[in-house]
């Protein structure tokens, strides 16, 4: 029997449906790569803040064979400069021009909060892996926010209590005027003036500015019992140099949130030697978790992990998580949150679980700086969990 030309035709036709179909369909199965957006500081006074958030980051998806929930992770990439005022700019580059399905970032607060509101909405889903924002778990919460950090409030609250037990009565603070800066103290304020103290006079400057001169001269000026201060990166270097060198180290104790030693001991040398400070991180907490993740990055990176390694770390463990209980969809917040609801997350620095307004429920560890490490002296504060005011979920 003959086969007309239109019969042929039409059965070639049918083929290449039949194979377009099967096609879409493996692809329904097999999702493309994850797109995974880093929107960190790579220049700036929190360079090597973002560069650590990466490694951990990496470090475990690399743990996790470079795939997550079956998805090969691709990155894209943003310098935000810690510059609030290209956040939005630089956020939508990555939300529309890549088109990413997470956003990782960032280490500053208002950089953080530009991102928590395009998240929000775009719908984006935002891990937070270091910036502190009070808001960005509070009044900004939402079911496609995390955090694997802390809230600004944490540290600053937990060092409060700490100073006020010891008997301290007259504290003067000095810090950055911008939210990480002025919510530490708040937080600070709140259980420090709870337990007996008061907040005699509180200083500030400009971030990322680091003239402390005149301000270190006013603190000498009010001969204060001690001195609670957050100051980060680059910055709290050069703070904790001009403490020592202005002569007050001997006379008035620095207290601090944990952020003024991690990843900055080598450059502070002895300056930091004695400080006292609190943070959801220690260098020696010689558990077999941290252990062998300290070990990792360290052969990895040719680096000592800090905090911020660790909170990258953890960013990618919450993305784990989230994903292997939507099969990969970084859309579906309603079962990604109610996955985070149930989990621990076997965090190196102990084990912790989310809040309803996802932001870490973690003990806060009082550290003293000796050897050029944060030595865990003791718990400034367990299973602290953020107040997150103004939250609705
Ligand atoms: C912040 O801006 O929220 C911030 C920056 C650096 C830190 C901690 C918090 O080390």
């Amino acid at each position: 029997m003959k086969t007309s030309l239109t019969t042929l035709a039409r059965r070639g036709a049918l083929g290449l449906a039949f194979t377009a179909l099967a096609a879409s369909m493996a692809a329904a199965q097999t999702p493309g790569k994850l797109k995974v957006g880093l929107m960190l500081p790579y220049t700036g006074t929190f360079a090597s803040l973002g560069t650590a958030i990466e490694n951990g980051f990496r470090q475990h998806v690399a743990e996790l064979g470079g795939k997550i929930a079956g998805r090969e992770v691709e990155y894209f990439k943003v310098d935000d400069e810690s510059d609030p005022s290209k956040a939005t700019d630089n956020v939508n580059k990555l939300i529309k021009r890549d088109q990413v399905d997470v956003l990782v970032g960032s280490v500053h607060s208002g950089v953080a909060m530009a991102m928590a509101k395009a998240a929000k909405e775009s719908g984006t889903l935002l891990i937070v892996p270091n910036a502190g924002a009070d808001a960005v778990t509070g009044a900004m919460c939402a079911p496609n926010i995390y955090r694997s950090s802390f809230s600004n409030w944490q540290p600053g609250y937990a060092m409060g209590e700490v100073m006020a037990k010891k008997g301290i009565k007259k504290v003067v603070t000095i810090t950055w005027k911008y939210a990480a800066g002025d919510e530490t103290v708040r937080g600070f304020k709140e259980s420090f003036e709870k337990g007996g103290g008061t907040v005699v006079k509180e200083l500030s400057l400009p971030f990322p500015n680091v003239e402390f001169q005149g301000l270190l001269t006013e603190i000498a000026a009010a001969k204060p019992d001690a001195v609670f201060t957050f100051f980060a990166g680059g910055g709290a270097v050069k703070f904790v140099k001009d403490y020592a060198a202005a002569g007050l180290k001997k006379t008035v104790p620095l207290y601090a949130s944990g952020f003024l030693t991690d990843g900055t001991l080598e450059a502070q040398g002895a300056d930091a030697d004695g400080l006292f400070t609190a943070l959801h991180y220690a260098d020696s907490l010689d558990t077999k978790r941290d252990n062998s993740f300290r070990l990792n990055y360290a052969k990895t990176y040719k680096l000592q992990p800090d905090v911020y390694a660790v909170q990258g770390y953890d960013a990618a463990q919450i993305l784990s998580i989230g994903l292997n209980a939507t099969k990969g969809d970084a859309t579906k917040s309603a079962d990604f949150s109610a996955a985070l609801a149930k989990a621990t997350i076997d965090s190196p620095r102990g084990a912790f679980t989310l809040s309803k307004a996802h932001n870490p429920v973690q003990d806060f560890y009082l550290r003293q700086v000796g050897a050029k490490e944060n030595k865990k002296v003791g718990i400034a504060s367990a299973k602290l969990e953020d107040p997150a005011r103004g939250c609705k979920l």
